[in-house]
């Protein structure tokens, strides 16, 4: 795997983080290597300020500071976010500004540039972002695969913020501009939401959170087999999305502390409200945007409740999802236990047995089992 990026007679050394053993992934792609090389070719003055959203793991940044652009970046992601902050770092580069998607964004921004998120629900709450900047004739400039960029995508554009061309394509990237020609005054709702009426619960969802339109089928098979037990002072929502997991385990084990923990913003701002609205006091619960369990104390919980993901970003991994059973084993009390939720091919209960010396299959249907496993 490239670690050095040459472009543009600059080197630059970026990895992604949290750093693995035998890592197979690069940390950029063909689409920034055509953002760069495109803003290299235009007459953008150093000094300039550039916008970055969803720069997925710093190389944009890296080379906007190094070439004494005002950088600000904005990513849902705190993978992201420290991936940015390690890169910079490693190549001696000055801090950029680094804002959540939710915050609200700079008004003295000379261009825009952003990777095209996963996402369409993201992509509409930044075009709506961008076309609420003051700024007239403001140019947005997005890169991304051609093959995710379709047809609808490009709409979206034109709809949300302005007329809209697309490049050629170039090592199977393709640019896409657009110029500011919408202003909007007020942004709309951030979240919608949708109802389990099973369980009683309506769930807000900003724009970027996981199964946000509605309940995610293996959520809704975990709600069916929620621990509770007296006993159970504090339990951990690993990965927790919208809350609907915490909601249901702080319902069910009024006694018990909850923690919920995202490394999306989105997510966590999400399962802090829900928590709220279905009348769990504060006091008992905790929201945060982290990495997994780092720097959770050691033997800290009772229970870890885990739907972990398979994507990170664009990539297809389970590298995560092993971070996270990890992580519980340290965090969990002695006699503690994980629970997860997962497809049946992704072999879930042979890691925890690897990993725990003990995994029981609780519940399943079909597609997901439910395993879980004892300190
Ligand atoms: C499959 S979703 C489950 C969401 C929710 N618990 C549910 O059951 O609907 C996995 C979640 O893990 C989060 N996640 C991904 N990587 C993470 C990490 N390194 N640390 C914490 N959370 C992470 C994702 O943002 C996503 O919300």
């Amino acid at each position: 795997m490239k670690t050095t990026l040459q472009i543009e007679g600059i080197a630059l050394e970026l990895r992604r983080y949290p750093l693995q053993k035998n890592e197979t992934l690069q940390a950029w792609d063909a689409a920034d290597e055509y953002l760069i090389e495109h803003i290299e070719a235009t007459d953008l003055e150093s000094g300039a300020h550039i916008l970055f959203m969803n720069d997925g793991f710093g190389a944009l940044s890296c080379w906007a500071s190094l070439k004494g652009y005002q950088v600000t970046a904005v990513n849902d992601s705190l993978l992201s976010q420290q991936s940015i902050q390690h890169n910079l770092n490693n190549n001696a580069l000055s801090h950029v500004r680094c804002l959540s998607s939710l915050d609200t964004l700079p008004d003295d921004v000379d261009l825009v540039v952003m990777k095209l998120p996963k996402n369409n629900r993201l992509l509409i709450w930044q075009l709506q972002q961008i076309a609420q900047l003051e700024r007239a004739q403001l140019t947005t400039i997005t890169g991304a695969k051609t093959k995710d960029i379709h047809t609808s995508t490009l709409k979206l554009f034109e709809k949300h913020l302005g007329s809209t061309r697309t490049s050629l394509a170039k090592k199977k990237a393709r640019l896409v501009f657009c110029n500011k020609e919408k202003s909007l005054n007020i942004l709309p709702p951030a979240t919608t939401s949708f109802d389990v009426p099973d369980y009683q619960l309506c769930l807000a969802n900003h724009a970027n959170v996981f199964s946000s339109e509605s309940l995610d089928i293996a959520a809704y098979l975990m709600l069916q087999h929620m621990p509770h037990d007296e006993s159970i002072k504090h339990i951990i929502d690993l990965g927790c999305g919208n809350g609907v997991l915490a909601i249901q385990a702080a319902k069910l084990n009024p006694q018990a502390r909850v923690t919920a923990v995202d490394e999306s913003h989105m997510a966590i701002a999400s399962a802090s409200l829900n928590l709220a609205t279905h009348g769990i006091e504060p006091t008992r619960t905790h929201c945060l945007v982290n990495n997994c369990l780092d720097d959770f104390a050691p033997e800290s919980a009772d229970v870890v409740m885990c739907n972990p993901p398979f994507h990170q970003l664009q990539a297809v991994t389970d590298h995560i999802a092993w971070q996270m059973f990890c992580d519980a084993q340290r965090v969990l009390e002695p006699k503690g236990r994980i629970v997860v939720i997962g497809n049946r091919h992704l072999g879930y209960h042979t890691k925890l047995k690897r990993l725990f010396g003990n995994a029981q299959v609780i519940a399943s249907n079909r597609k997901f089992v439910i395993v879980e496993a004892y300190k």
